[in-house]
């Protein structure tokens, strides 16, 4: 059996892709299986570079294809931010960066508190070009959070669609919508082609 290497050290991730490659006859992996603890810095300025960034470098450290990712949230009025910052977005974590979040958009009216989440996936070979997809999910930035599922900041991400937050959606939904599942999906298109 193929095996590919989940280049994060999070099981709820790799639950994730295990469900989105199911069938695909491929043995998954992650890095605490192989014993590798060393981590690949994200020095990138964009979700791409990132996950390729970790694609090749975990490539390098296990010998065995490899997929990684980087996602984030990217806010219009913020001009492109938290982006690649997004976990670390004001130095804090938790209730207190969505504050902060807010914070930040104190002055901004609801029709240009207009977001998106993003998600690059990176497919890395031995021998081959590195292959990278993308999916993303549009919402609103939220006056107030709402909601207690999901993490991050999805009591602050309203989908217009579901007319809630994603922390008010069940997770079967988010999971079908995400950024994630979509760029799951395309990388899923190009495992199938016996990549
Ligand atoms: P990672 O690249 O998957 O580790 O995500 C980086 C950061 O982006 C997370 O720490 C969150 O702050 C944010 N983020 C990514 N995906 C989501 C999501 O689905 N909901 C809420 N926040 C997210």
């Amino acid at each position: 059996m193929q095996e590919l290497l989940i280049a994060t050290h999070n099981p709820g991730k790799l639950r994730e892709f295990a469900a989105m490659f199911d069938g695909l006859g491929l043995a998954l992996r992650t890095l605490d299986d192989l014993g590798i603890s060393e981590d690949v810095e994200e020095t990138g300025a964009t979700f791409e570079e990132n996950a390729r960034l970790k694609a090749e470098g975990y490539l390098a450290l296990s010998g065995m294809p490899t997929l990684a990712d980087d996602s984030g949230l990217e806010v219009a009025a913020l001009h492109g931010a938290p982006g690649v910052y997004s976990a670390r977005y004001g130095g804090v974590k938790g209730v207190a960066q969505l504050q902060y979040l807010l914070d930040q958009m104190q002055d901004v009216p609801w029709h240009q508190r207009l977001a998106r989440f993003v998600c690059v996936i990176a497919l890395a070979r031995p021998g081959q070009p590195t292959q990278i997809v993308q999916g993303t999910l549009s919402g609103v930035i939220e006056l107030a959070p709402r909601g207690s599922g999901g993490f991050g900041y999805d009591p602050l991400f309203y989908v217009l669609d579901y007319d809630q937050t994603l922390a008010e959606l069940p997770i079967e939904t988010k999971n079908q919508i995400s950024h994630r599942a979509e760029a799951a999906r395309a990388a899923r298109a190009i495992l199938e082609q016996g990549w």
